[in-house]
């Protein structure tokens, strides 16, 4: 595996791990106090709903400096990311619902934890040694972000740490075989939100047989605060050199491709719309996976998009190898939001951090092999900032 420890990490991270521990020990979850007198920092719990018969909640994280980030143990889906702008206008920088219905409608991943596979399997099949194994083609004549009922559609158990920052943390058992891959695998997802206005998501997870694991959060962000703007304007700037290219179903075609003198070059700042006409595909647009630009397998910043309307900032920090970027090419407008809205194409992009596309079938990509023993450990933050 590309990523089986760090070895060092931020003293955030081990607070955080503190944090987790604290939690862990308790048998119930609890609501935090405020613990300053001036905001109301820490997490509220509030109900969503029902989810195969187990109760849902939505729990609100917020930072000393107001932000607030909405996550329900359904899918682990982000909701909302409530920041302001550089006029100080508060709203969501995320694509989301109010309500638990929106995302029973099955909207394509809204802010989810994507599992066990993130992204493309080849015909849904893959080996572990002798062994094939076979999962749901539920995309195209391929697998899809986990399958029929992937982590996105599962309801996670949840335990909240009273602690200086925000953190929940999120358990799920992934039994042997669900959607057809093998062994029992434990998997732990804790999200931070940092009075600097990052929100952190650490991924653990244990297997009991050898197994293939890609995990991912499927955020559209649109920086504007407002999906009626598209995110054409945005400028990207993502340190890659090289991106894997696909064939029309979207697997990677095994090369390894220069981004140099290609509509996919984002090395220097560069407006999302400039060139998106030239990136082929259909529906048009960003759908690919860049093999970032880097030094060893640490936290390290590896995209910053910037707003000139809002003047926001978003810096996206990993230990992953790639980045999807993917810019909504499949919304269409027949979804709304809580607000009656369209999300129409474009209206949000995603930066999915993981290894890469059909990795399982692909030799000299990064492996996604975890086996028994073994400890997944990986990192992605999400800063926000305004300028
Ligand atoms: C990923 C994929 C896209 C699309 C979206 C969900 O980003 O790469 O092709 O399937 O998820 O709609």
């Amino acid at each position: 595996m590309f990523i089986k420890s760090l070895v060092s990490q931020l003293g955030l991270i081990m607070i955080t791990a503190m944090a987790v521990t604290a939690c862990n020990n308790s048998t119930e979850e609890k609501k935090t106090e405020n613990n300053t007198d001036s905001m109301k920092t820490g997490i509220k719990r509030s109900d969503f709903g029902t989810v195969d018969g187990k109760p849902v909640y939505l729990y609100t994280l917020t930072n000393a400096k107001g932000d607030e980030v909405k996550i329900t143990n359904y899918g682990g889906i982000v909701t909302s990311w409530i920041s302001p702008d550089k006029n100080g206008k508060r709203s969501s920088i995320v694509l989301g619902f109010d309500s638990l219905s929106g995302y029973l409608a099955k909207p394509p991943y809204f802010g989810a934890i994507v599992g066990r596979y993130g992204n493309r399997i080849a015909k849904g099949r893959f080996k572990i040694g002798d062994s094939t194994y076979s999962l749901a083609v539920n995309n195209g004549s391929n697998h899809l972000h986990g399958g029929l009922k992937g982590f996105d559609k599962q309801v996670w158990e949840a335990t909240v740490a009273n602690d200086s920052v925000p953190v929940l943390s999120l358990s799920y058992l992934s039994k042997d075989m669900e959607e057809g891959y093998p062994g029992n695998l434990k998997v732990n997802v804790v999200y931070t939100l940092t009075d600097d206005d990052a929100l952190q998501i650490e991924y653990t997870a244990e297997t009991d047989k050898p197994t293939v694991l890609n995990l991912t959060n499927h955020s559209y962000f649109n920086l504007t605060g407002d999906h009626r703007n598209t995110i054409l304007d945005h400028k990207m700037m993502i340190k890659a050199d090289y991106y894997t290219p696909v064939d029309t179903g979207l697997i990677p075609t095994g090369e390894l491709k220069a981004v140099k003198g290609t509509p996919f070059d984002f090395n220097t700042p560069e407006k999302i719309g400039t060139r998106i006409a030239q990136t082929g595909g259909n529906p048009v647009g960003y759908d690919h996976n860049y093999a970032l630009k880097r030094s060893d397998n640490s936290l390290q910043e590896v995209v910053t998009v910037t707003d000139s309307l809002s003047g926001r900032k978003l810096e996206l920090f990993t230990t992953e190898p790639g980045v999807q970027f993917y810019t909504g090419n499949f919304l269409d407008g027949s979804i709304k939001g809580s607000d009656g809205v369209p999300f129409n194409k474009n209206t949000g992009f995603c930066l999915e951090t993981q290894h890469f596309p059909d990795s399982p079938n692909q030799p000299k990509f990064p492996s996604v092999l975890l086996k028994p023993g073994e400890k997944f450990h990986s990192i992605t933050k999400y800063k926000l900032s305004t300028e």
